[in-house]
């Protein structure tokens, strides 16, 4: 069952924005956007496993926003495809969450597994799971993030 995140009007282009969809009383996944395309993830470092990645609420950017960061250890990963690419988890990824946008442009995230997500350790991004991105306002980039739900 899909789970509303917020409008996509309220992730601000080139930021990032937490959310806690499963009342944990922090934020456990957060959605980055680029242009019009949005990248969802869970927020648990790969490197300890379940290390929330901010020094602060929303600050899941480096500062030229090129580049999400975990604060604990630096590490820093690939906007798009969650890889690690310098810091002490290099190479790992971060677990990919399943996004889609509804014709009114809320923004929602596949719940079925968010819970249960929390317990595992990340694992590396597989290639089912690059498929997770989509355009805003683009039909068949719907489709296609339906299918990105075996990421979860
Ligand atoms: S817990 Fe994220 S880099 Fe160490």
């Amino acid at each position: 069952m899909p789970t509303l995140l917020c409008h996509s009007n309220d992730i601000v282009d080139g930021g990032a924005r937490g959310f806690d969809p499963t009342a944990a009383g922090r934020d456990t996944v957060f959605v980055v956007r680029q242009g019009e395309a949005l990248f969802g993830w869970h927020d648990q470092c790969p490197h300890e496993g379940v290390t929330p990645l901010p020094y602060k609420r929303h600050g899941y950017l480096n500062k030229s926003g090129s580049r999400i960061v975990c604060f604990a250890h630096g590490a820093q990963f690939d906007i798009r495809t969650g890889l690690c690419l310098t810091g002490p988890c290099k190479g790992d990824s971060l677990t990919p969450l399943a996004l889609f946008v509804d014709g009114q442009g809320q923004v929602h995230c596949s719940a079925g597994k968010l819970a249960h997500s929390l317990e595992e350790k990340p694992s590396r991004a597989t290639p089912e799971c690059e498929k997770r991105s989509f355009s805003v306002d683009s039909e068949a980039a719907k489709n296609e993030c339906a299918s990105s739900s075996v990421c979860l």
